[in-house]
């Protein structure tokens, strides 16, 4: 579970690009302090916009580097105006310069650095040995016609049960289906399909979990394409990704990416830029976490297993075959890695890595579009009118979202205002 530097898991999950921000956030303000994977970080983004994730704490006299400011190349320390590049190179020391101008003393003097890089609205950082692998385009990420959104929250538990839940599928069930129907307060006797069957398989990147539900037959997609744990540390269900980012050994940061296709009627769509926003996870006024949507109940889960759940009080049966073979193949490719080996599902040629697909269930509804008539016969699910999976979404991106999909403030397509456009 430890994931600090020089721990197996550690160095396993530092051979991997993590997603760690929003990149938009950094158009409002070029500096922020980061923890990441147990290392206290600055991140910033200077004047020519080349990111830089460097040590938090300034190599003269230790100083925040949260609080320095960025310039056209590089952060300067704001305590006596060292300056780094986002190499980590030390390229300005203005009193040691005038002082000594030919000592070059700022040439012995580096800072510890990551590449960052953006891809579909976040930053990644890799934070292992170089020469770093590429950061791979997920299939969704070359997407057109959707609405995305990234919602990050600070979850206060180790990041590995978070992820144990991404191959877990009975307790979509019980934790969702059957919760929340209590908590909706719906008591009309219908229970949710049970899980008649479950399966795991391992692919190049991740797993895949299969299940047949009442109702549900050796046909459906969702046995036959089935769910996607994404290795090392994230779940895809087709066109969500979450990734559970180890802040450090006791918190986790959440990090989501939602992608909703918009109805032909309101192609062609784009977004300037991805909007983001910070979920919050308890209720203030009850001081209880926060039950109310999909991935709050989860996170309900994840912490009440404790700061770092005790493996050995649990009692592991056959819903938990994904669980077990998660933890067998983790420790073994943290060991694979130690000895020298390349690290599992990392991408080294740029070909590859530009479109990489993986198993969705659904592709072509993604890929097709519908109209708004669809939505009145459609699912809610498959046309949600609002977002199901986090609590808290601020009020101009549910506008947003409502513009892009062409909907009233109801949720009902606005189709009279189309046809009068045409
Ligand atoms: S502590 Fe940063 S320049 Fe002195
Ligand atoms: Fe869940």
């Amino acid at each position: 579970m430890e994931v600090g530097p020089g721990t197996l898991m550690g160095d396993l999950l530092r051979r991997y690009w993590t997603p760690f921000a929003p990149a938009a956030e950094m158009d409002k303000q070029p500096t922020k302090a980061v923890r990441l994977m147990g290392e206290d970080l600055v991140l910033y983004k200077d004047g020519s916009g080349n990111y830089g994730l460097v040590d938090r704490h300034c190599p003269h006299r230790r100083a925040d580097l949260s609080y320095g400011w960025v310039e056209d190349c590089g952060l300067r320390c704001n305590y006596h105006g060292w300056k780094f590049d986002h190499s980590g190179k030390c390229i300005d020391q203005p009193f040691e310069e005038i002082a000594h101008p030919d000592a070059h003393f700022k040439d012995r003097i580096t800072i510890k650095s990551y590449p960052v890089q953006e891809r579909a609205g976040l930053l990644w950082a890799y934070m292992g040995p170089l020469p770093a692998p590429e950061v791979p385009v997920w299939e969704p990420f070359t997407w057109g016609n959707g609405f995305v959104q990234i919602v990050i929250s600070e979850i206060p538990c180790n990041w590995f049960q978070c992820q144990e839940n991404s191959i877990d599928p009975v307790h979509f069930e019980w934790l969702h289906d059957n919760w929340g129907q209590r908590l909706r307060g719906q008591t009309n006797g219908q229970k949710p399909p049970t899980h008649l069957r479950i399966a795991f398989d391992e692919f190049e990147y991740g797993f895949t979990y299969r299940r047949i539900r009442e109702g549900q037959s050796e046909q459906d997609e969702l046995w036959t394409v089935g769910r996607v744990c994404l290795w090392p540390n994230c779940l895809f269900t087709g066109n969500h990704f979450e990734w559970r980012v180890p802040i450090d050994d006791g918190r986790t940061l959440s990090v989501g990416w939602f992608f909703d296709r918009v109805p032909e009627e309101m192609e062609p769509f784009r977004q300037e830029r991805i909007p983001y926003w910070y979920g919050p996870i308890k209720d203030e006024q009850t001081g209880r976490w926060i039950e109310s949507h999909v991935m709050n109940q989860d996170f309900v889960a994840w912490v009440g297993q404790g700061g770092v759940a005790d493996r050995t009080q649990e009692h592991l049966g056959e819903s938990d075959r994904g669980v077990i073979l998660m933890r067998k193949r983790m420790l073994e490719e943290a060991e694979n890695v130690r000895a020298g080996g390349e690290a599992k599902g990392t991408i080294r040629d740029p070909k590859v890595a530009r479109f990489v697909q993986l198993p969705i269930v659904g592709r072509d509804f993604f890929l097709a579009g519908y109209s708004m008539r669809d939505v009145a016969n459609g699912s809610p699910f498959r046309y949600p009118k609002n977002f199901i999976f986090q609590a808290g979404q601020p009020e101009e991106i549910t506008q947003a979202y409502r513009d892009a999909m062409g909907m009233l403030p109801d949720g009902t397509p606005n189709i009279r205002e189309r046809v009068t456009l045409a």
